[in-house]
């Protein structure tokens, strides 16, 4: 069995206005019906030829917990628990707090260590490649999946794989992990060939991720202990205790285990993904026409190319004349408007209005 542990404690900023600090971008309905965590929380469950998914853990905040729970009853899905962080502190010591907790009930727990913002449409093919480093987590790796990049992306971990992939999407040895490099770096690890991109989803077993944080990031390993052990329940969900919690640095876990051990390997997935880290990343993947128009709600494009027009708003239709890489996103409070190529800077957006109050 293997126990899926859901990250959703993220903000979504680069998906501004749909992505609200109350309601970020894996709770609202981005692509067809569904929500993003509804889809990564089914994706997460039942079984594979392989292996069965155990009941999920799900780490986030007190703001988004009602939400889960909401979502996860959609789905007919009952969480083992959600972990409720106090603040947030990046994902280094959330997963780690849900390997803690697993230990509790089973010392040889292996646990899927997933995102709730990401598009896996093949479903099968991601059970496949799960079912493939799972000799490795138990063997005591820490198993990353790796996507073939196809441009120097500076927002991605890279996975230096220690041998050329052979095609089987068997596991391969990690020579090195490189988080978010600056732009020279990137395109130097692109011209290799040698690297992946991390898809930020992790296969391990909990002890070995915990033996992990012990050795390199100790002050980690003391803060985060202390608050699962205080942990108090709430309503149905477990809360960490505060205090220990404050203590623990703020840090990713690709900084603060991955780019430092050396246990680490990947399986190859060569299936569609995507992270939605942007409105250009939603463009693609909103079936764009042959001009490139894409519209959701009440949109309507004359004369447009690779333009995404969406209205959220009931009654407010959004025109578009003439227009060419664009973004524009109507809310009832808000809009958008925005040259598609740099939607990455959308969370400046958010900084800007934050300061304004
Ligand atoms: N529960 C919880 N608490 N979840 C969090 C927190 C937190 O404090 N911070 C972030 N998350 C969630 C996010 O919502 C997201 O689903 C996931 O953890 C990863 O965090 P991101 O902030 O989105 O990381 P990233 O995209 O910059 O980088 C990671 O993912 C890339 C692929 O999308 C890294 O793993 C990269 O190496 C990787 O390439
Ligand atoms: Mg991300």
């Amino acid at each position: 069995q293997i126990t899926p542990v859901i990250l959703a404690g993220g903000s979504g900023t680069r998906l501004w206005p749909l992505s609200r600090k109350s309601y970020p971008k894996q709770f609202v309905p981005l692509l067809g019906e569904t929500t993003l965590f509804r889809s990564a929380a089914r994706r997460l469950s039942g079984e594979s030829e392989q292996f069965a998914f155990a009941r999920p853990l799900v780490l986030t905040n007190s703001l988004f917990r009602f939400i889960i729970a909401e979502q996860l009853a959609l789905e007919n899905i009952d969480p083992a628990a959600i972990l409720i962080e106090p603040e947030g502190r990046n994902t280094a010591p959330a997963i780690l707090a849900a390997a803690l907790h697993l230990l509790t009930s089973d010392p040889d727990a292996v646990m899927l260590v997933a995102p709730s913002d990401h598009v896996v449409p093949d479903v099968a093919a991601f059970h496949a490649a799960v079912g493939k480093g799972l000799t490795a987590a138990r063997d005591g790796d820490l198993v990353t999946f790796g996507i073939r990049p196809t441009r120097p992306e500076t927002g991605y971990g890279y996975l230096e794989a220690a041998a050329k992939p052979d095609g089987s999407g068997q596991p391969i040895k990690l020579a090195s992990f490189v988080e978010k490099p600056n732009a020279a770096r990137a395109e130097e690890m692109l011209a290799t060939g040698n690297y992946l991109w991390n898809a930020g989803i992790f296969l391990f077993a909990a002890k070995d991720l915990v033996a992990a944080f012990e050795r390199h990031a100790p002050a980690i390993f003391a803060a985060v202990r202390a608050a699962v052990e205080q942990a108090e329940s709430d309503l149905g969900f477990l809360r960490l205790a505060a205090e220990p919690w404050s203590q623990a640095d703020n840090i990713a876990i690709d900084y603060a285990i991955m780019e430092r051990a050396e246990n680490l390997s990947v399986v190859p997935y060569d299936s569609e993904w995507s992270d939605l880290g942007g409105w250009d990343a939603v463009w693609s993947h909103s079936q764009p026409d042959e001009e490139g128009v894409a519209l959701s709600g009440s949109a309507t494009a004359i004369d447009c190319r690779d333009t995404l027009l969406r209205s959220e708003s009931e009654g407010l239709e959004i025109v578009g004349l003439g227009l060419n890489n664009i973004v524009a996103v109507a809310m009832n409070d808000a809009v958008l408007i925005a040259d598609k190529s740099r939607t990455q800077d959308v969370k400046l957006v958010v900084e800007a209005l934050q300061r304004k109050g």
